[in-house]
């Protein structure tokens, strides 16, 4: 990424204004901020026309037959990359998946020079992870007018799609969100899924966020929306939450590890617990973005009970994941004579 600094746009402003086409249909998904409540129920409900049950065979179509999908992933995934080549693959797309650590990156090849590579091979949507941010944003205002690009993870700042997943895991459980509290706990200050999460929730009318993480882990003012509350208390975070969602320390992103408590300390302080549920709603569910670290920030036995809808989420991802395909090929369809 050297030499691309200065071209970045880190506006989410900016990045709002990329992601809609001139009819306000969704052109590129590249941040929750300023998302309206329209297109997240049309992703939701469109999401759940894709889901079937486990065991029966998913849903596929010919939505996507003759279109290319290609995934840029520069920093680790499980869920996002896989779930997003399924959901190519079930709509009838190529798929290809560039491997980073074996291109042409390594070789001094610029990240746009990489793109223009692969528009040139008629790639249809980008689909990008990076650690720095506004890197998605910054080669949808570069590829041209043929790309839609997705981000799968941008910095510490947003990931769109893990929060319409989240939204689509809460909308099956508890049906309305004016109603909900929603209990966040760890690792906000450096976490993308936190601010795209609340954003979204906030979209969508839920009363009460409370972001609850220790004091070293607190995020920098205005980086959240400001209707979410920082709490540092668990046990105060939790009482009454509808939903808990516990989140992994992320390593990666934190300068000086000698500032955030040790593991046992964090457990012992921030770890969700089965013991913590009596406190919350009667029927709190618990999720869990991924990757998880059982032990840490919750107790293994709570992650696999019967208040765990972490399976659901893994299964919505694939099916939003359509979704969101789908809505930005249909925003490209022009070009079917292409
Ligand atoms: N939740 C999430 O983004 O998981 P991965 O890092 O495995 O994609």
């Amino acid at each position: 990424m050297s030499g691309t600094r200065s071209f970045l746009i880190a506006s989410t402003a900016e990045q709002t204004d990329l992601q809609l086409d001139s009819q306000g249909n969704l052109r590129h998904l590249l941040t929750m901020h300023n998302l309206e409540q329209q297109h997240i129920t049309m992703l939701l409900d469109k999401a759940e026309t894709y889901l079937s049950d486990i065991g029966k065979k998913p849903v596929r179509s010919t939505t996507l037959q003759g279109r290319t999908v290609a995934s840029l992933f520069f920093e680790p995934s499980t869920r996002t990359r896989t779930s997003f080549e399924l959901a190519a693959h079930r709509l009838g797309a190529d798929f290809l998946n560039l491997n980073v650590n074996t291109s042409s990156r390594r070789k001094g090849e610029s990240l746009l020079d990489t793109v223009y590579t692969l528009q040139a091979m008629q790639v249809d949507v980008l689909i990008v992870r990076d650690a720095q941010t506004g890197v998605p944003a910054y080669i949808a205002n570069h590829a041209n007018e043929f790309i839609s690009v997705l981000n799968a993870g941008e910095s510490t700042i947003a990931h769109p799609t893990q929060a319409l997943l989240d939204l689509l895991t809460i909308r099956q459980q508890k049906k309305d969100f004016e109603k909900l509290t929603v209990a966040i706990i760890g690792d906000i200050k450096h976490s993308r899924v936190a601010r795209s999460t609340s954003e979204a929730l906030v979209t969508m009318g839920a009363p009460d966020i409370r972001l609850i993480c220790p004091e070293s882990l607190t995020p920098e003012k205005g980086t959240l929306p400001s209707q979410a509350k920082i709490l540092h208390n668990v046990r105060d975070g939790i009482s009454n939450a509808d939903v808990i969602m516990p989140l992994r320390i992320q390593r990666e992103r934190i300068e000086n590890l000698a500032d955030i408590p040790t593991v046992d300390q964090y457990y012992a302080n921030y770890g969700l617990k089965s013991s913590h549920m009596s406190l919350a709603a009667p029927d709190a569910i618990v999720m869990h973005p991924g990757p998880m670290n059982r032990g840490i920030e919750i107790e293994s036995k709570l992650a696999d009970s019967a208040a765990s809808v972490i399976q659901e989420q893994v299964k919505n991802g694939v099916a939003v994941r359509m979704a969101v395909l789908a809505a930005v090929i249909k925003s490209l369809n022009y070009k079917d004579s292409k």
